[in-house]
């Protein structure tokens, strides 16, 4: 299982019950402390769509779920790649985005970059909620203070004249993220759809606040068959691999 989610977790919690089943979950190695998984992991890339073919094929694995996050773009697209070259069995779970309810004030955008450049010129206050990877990207629009959260610190160091930044980590509640929002005078978030709940409060205390969110939406899904939820996940495991 490629993993580094919620769900990739607690799908492996579910299948370490089960001694039908044995599981390696795979993590990418981007946050120095990842949470204890409850089955044997490994770290690190594989070396491209061709790296994982030949350690599908070496570990001889009966099927490959990629629950890796919404927007590990390139991850999703090689384990595609990947399952066409070995003929292994696979699919994604892959949780549904976020939709916008009344009283939402959402601009969509297609990256990270478009999402600085629609904050305008004038002087904003910007909750830059989008992890540390492509926090950079701030570094084209000085005009704004930003409040960057990241569960890790931003590595390599960014040059922003006008920041602030925390370190913490999900779920986060409603009462806290208004707070933050309050404390900081924000007047824009800038987020990824990544859907799912520990990360959405900062969406609805955007709501109650009446500030933009600015929505950066997901690439195209991977061309494998797709589950939203553990529990679908679960069955389909159940009906592709009946346990051993
Ligand atoms: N992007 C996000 O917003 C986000 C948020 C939360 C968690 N995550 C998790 O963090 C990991 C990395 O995300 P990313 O955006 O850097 O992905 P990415 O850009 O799609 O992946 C870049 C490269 O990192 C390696 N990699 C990614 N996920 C891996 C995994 N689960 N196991 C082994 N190698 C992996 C692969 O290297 P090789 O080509 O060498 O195999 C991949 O080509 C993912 O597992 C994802 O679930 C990402």
């Amino acid at each position: 299982m490629l993993g580094g989610t919620t769900e990739a977790s607690a799908l492996a919690r579910a299948l370490a019950a089960h001694p039908g089943y044995d599981v390696l979950l795979s993590l990418a190695g981007r946050t120095e402390k990842p949470s204890p998984q409850p089955v044997p992991t490994r770290i690190g890339g594989f070396g491209g769509a061709d790296g994982l073919a030949a350690f599908l094929r070496q570990g001889q694995f009966d099927l490959l779920v990629d629950a890796t996050h919404p927007f590990a773009a390139r991850m999703s697209q090689n384990a595609t790649e990947a399952v066409a070259k070995t003929g292994i069995p696979a699919f994604c779970l892959r949780r549904a985005p976020w939709i916008a309810q009344q009283g939402d004030n959402w601009r969509h955008v297609a990256s990270i970059q478009d999402a600085v450049a629609a904050l305008g010129r004038s002087h904003r206050r910007v909750f830059l909620a989008i992890g540390r990877q492509e926090a950079y990207r701030a570094e084209t629009a000085q005009q704004h203070f930003y409040l960057i959260r990241s569960v890790d610190p931003v590595d390599p160091q960014i040059v922003l004249t006008n920041a602030r930044y925390i370190l913490d980590r999900g779920p986060f509640d409603v009462e806290s993220e208004t707070a933050l929002l309050q404390e900081h005078r924000i007047d824009a978030v800038i987020t990824k759809n990544s859907g799912g709940a520990a990360t959405y409060a900062k969406i609805a205390a955007a709501r109650a606040l009446g500030i933009e969110v600015i929505m950066v939406s997901r690439a195209a899904a991977p061309a494998m068959p797709a589950v939203e939820t553990v529990e679908a996940a679960l069955a389909t495991i159940n009906h592709l691999l009946p346990p051993g």
